[in-house]
């Protein structure tokens, strides 16, 4: 099948991904690659937005592609590659800038919310400000018609859109606008109820082994009206009754865990212990992949994926270059 839209979507660099991000993006991302011709990068450059220490950069982002690998993004695909490797994104960042009303920018609801947070205003730099100029040049400069993003996002690809339309009508039809695909967010929260995150050090990484995430699994708060295991459960209220709704995918074990739970005839101990045999099955094909994939190999393909969206990055700057009279 030829595939004739193109999908692109990047993440940035924030080292080894958990399972809400399986579940909210990559699963998505892993699907995705076989219906477009579809475009993940890592977005080293935005990472620069708002911290200068570049110390973990490297070997996060080798984690992170190591992640991706290892859950099915397939560099046989789908085009992996490294932002700052594709030189054509700062080019055609350059060259937004000329046409992005200032105000657009300022007025953009994540740059109020990063301004009100940053003390004394000393490190406001004009990357921020211009942190949805260099995603749109991120997307447009592979022409792409679908952009998977997080709730979060949808500021900047609004910005994006309005950009495209203004190019477009200096210069020629050149961009199509660029629309979100909205991922699902992930329902899973973290191991302590609140929000996945690794600041909440909640989380449970797609690298763990099984013993540690046995560790993190057993000690999780339950029902709290379960104080025996002859107490009625309600599963709706008990957080390890959502993770086994996303790791078990039949429904009639999940009825059965249900009828268990509210009508007493399961402990919570032996529903972990269902819950750690299914991750079991959903992590062992991670983990060997994770053990083979050397950083060696990883760097390599995504350089190969560089080279492979450089050129149509190239294509496209060729084009504006023309467009806009920059090339003779
Ligand atoms: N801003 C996105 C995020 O924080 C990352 C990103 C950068 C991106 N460039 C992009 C996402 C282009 C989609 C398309 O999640
Ligand atoms: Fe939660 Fe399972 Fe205990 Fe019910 S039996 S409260 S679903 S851990």
């Amino acid at each position: 099948m030829q595939k004739e839209k193109v999908l692109l979507s990047g993440n940035r660099v924030s080292g080894n991904l958990h399972i809400g991000h399986y579940f909210g993006v990559l699963k998505n991302y892993v699907e995705l690659q076989h219906k477009y011709k579809s475009y993940f990068f890592i977005a080293n450059w935005h990472g620069l937005t708002d911290r200068h220490d570049t110390s973990q950069m490297r070997d996060f982002s080798i984690e992170m592609l190591r992640d991706w690998f290892a859950v099915g993004i397939d560099p046989e695909v789908a085009t992996v590659f490294i932002q700052s490797y594709v030189k054509e994104h700062a080019e055609l960042n350059l060259l937004l800038g000329m046409i992005t009303p200032v105000g657009w920018l300022s007025r953009c609801p994540t740059y109020k919310d990063k301004v009100k947070d940053i003390e004394g205003k000393e490190t406001i730099n004009l990357g921020l400000l211009g942190y949805p100029v260099l995603m749109t040049s991120d997307i447009i400069v592979y022409r792409a018609h679908h952009v998977p993003v997080g709730e979060d996002q949808l500021a900047h690809l609004e910005i994006s859109r309005e950009i495209v339309r203004r190019f477009n009508s200096f210069y020629g039809e050149i961009f199509p606008e660029p629309s979100a695909v909205l991922t699902k967010t992930s329902k899973l929260l973290g191991l302590d109820n609140r929000k996945m995150s690794k600041s909440y050090d909640n989380c449970i990484y797609l690298s763990d082994e099984m013993d540690l995430i046995t560790k993190k699994i057993m000690p999780m708060v339950t029902d709290p009206a379960r104080k025996r295991k002859t107490d009625p459960g309600n599963p709706d209220i008990c957080n390890v009754y959502s993770y086994h709704k996303v790791f078990e995918q039949s429904e009639e074990t999940l009825n059965e865990i249900r009828e268990g739970c509210t009508q007493a005839k399961i402990g919570c101990v032996d529903c972990k212990k269902i819950l750690l045999k299914k991750m079991s099955e959903f992590f062992e094909p991670i983990h060997k992949k994770r053990s083979e994939l050397t950083d060696d190999y990883i760097i390599d393909i995504v350089k190969e994926g560089s080279k492979k969206a450089s050129e149509r990055a190239g294509e496209t700057m060729e084009m504006v270059n023309k467009a806009m009279n920059l090339i003779l």
